[in-house]
């Protein structure tokens, strides 16, 4: 019989041996784009928060006034009560936001994905899913016990043929990321809904790191592309450019009546604290007036890009603000992270089991916050770590 104790020390052990243990870091942040790690003043490019709304005053305001209103707490799950005139507008705005008849509100993004695959799809039903879609999409498809095919990373023809391919039985979802937040790449979503509309499937698009960042209205990149009206559910999250915290599915009443029955991680979870709402609307509001964040951060990183691609730095197909710097192994990436932590530059390495075996890479995340010389040092430090890291000569 194995003992529980000495079997964490062997994992831990192998994890070590593979250079893919974790530690955790306590950051105190004041600011999106500065933070100071272990007492070291840093620029933050590990960050979500892609219009520096996270510290927006007139934002904390909102939360202060609701405070004054409302509970802290939610105190209960939405459907017993937990939902307060603040999370009814604010569904109500997201549904407006993103132009579709409804919208619900979820604890965090990972809960949306998982509670709503889960309640629509079943046992004889089919999913399609990316090969790089986030794991919440993959813990979904799990649950949910439906045949579940992954095609390769944005491979249209294999999309195609695998809905040529799969059983006429049952319900049909493609399910995709609009921006896939390891590599900053966009899936062709005009032609999965053409794929879709061929095949009697319906689409899914998870926009967890293109909302308020894409589009002329900051809803999207479906929008962007103008195909948010063929896309039957809209997933997004509070968490990143919104610069708060919880996520969310936009699409018809039909929809949005179905998951709040049936969406075990909305049902039995207790609501959001109405303040975050608050916090939200606020947020939602901003995205609206002020669209010169969205469109200078876009500019600031294809800015970036190119600098990268000058000095010979590969960033894949990246058209975003999360820009990828692939390293191949776990080790050299660790100690470029750890390196240039040393000179003022939050990076975060990222490895297996988040990217497959092979394609560990450093993932610069811009904010609307980052001046221009926070990038031009750290394409500096960059090429100053080529030059004297020996794997890399
Ligand atoms: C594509 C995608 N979907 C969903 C999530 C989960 O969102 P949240 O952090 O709000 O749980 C993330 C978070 O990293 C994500 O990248």
């Amino acid at each position: 019989m194995k003992q529980l104790t000495s079997w964490l020390r062997e994992q831990h052990l192998a994890l070590q041996r593979n250079h893919i243990d974790r530690q955790r870091r306590t950051i105190d942040s004041s600011n999106a784009s500065i933070v100071r790690v272990d007492g070291v003043l840093c620029q933050n490019f590990a960050s979500n928060d892609y219009l520096d709304f996270s510290r927006d005053k007139r934002i904390k305001n909102a939360v202060v006034n609701s405070l004054n209103s409302h509970t802290w707490g939610a105190a209960a799950s939405p459907l017993i009560a937990g939902r307060t005139d603040l999370h009814e507008s604010l569904e109500r705005e997201i549904a407006t936001f993103k132009e579709t008849e409804a919208a619900m509100l979820f604890p965090t993004g990972y809960a949306t994905n998982v509670g709503t695959i889960s309640a629509l799809m079943g046992a004889g039903d089919t999913v399609f899913s990316d090969q790089k879609n986030h794991a919440s999409i993959i813990d979904g498809c799990r649950l949910s016990r439906a045949t579940t095919v992954v095609y390769p990373h944005c491979d249209m023809d294999a999309l195609r043929t695998a809905l040529q391919r799969a059983s006429l039985q049952g319900k049909r979802l493609i399910v995709t990321d609009s921006l896939f937040s390891m590599d900053g790449d966009i899936p062709p979503l005009p032609t999965i809904c053409e794929i879709a509309e061929e095949y009697g499937a319906s689409v899914m698009v998870d926009e967890a790191h293109a909302t308020g960042v894409f589009g002329s209205r900051g809803s999207g990149l479906a929008e962007q592309l103008n195909c948010h009206h063929r896309v039957a559910i809209q997933v997004g999250t509070l968490s990143k450019a919104v610069g708060s915290l919880g996520g969310f599915v936009a699409g018809s009443q039909e929809l949005v009546d179905w998951l709040f029955n049936r969406a075990r991680s909305y049902v039995f979870s207790t609501s959001p604290p109405p303040a975050l709402c608050a916090a939200a609307l606020c947020a939602l509001k901003l995205i609206t007036d002020e669209p010169f964040r969205r469109i200078e951060l876009l500019e600031k990183a294809e800015r970036f890009r190119e600098m990268l691609a000058a000095e010979g730095f590969s960033t894949g197909d990246s058209h975003s603000q999360i820009v990828p710097i692939r390293l191949g192994e776990p080790q050299i990436t660790m100690r470029w992270s750890d390196a240039l932590l040393a000179r003022g530059f939050l990076v975060p390495g990222i490895r297996p089991p988040t990217v497959p075996r092979g394609e560990s890479m450093l993932r610069v995340c811009l904010s609307w916050a980052h001046q221009q010389s926070a990038l031009d040092g750290l394409v500096k430090a960059l090429c100053d770590l080529r030059e004297t890291d020996p794997l890399r000569k």
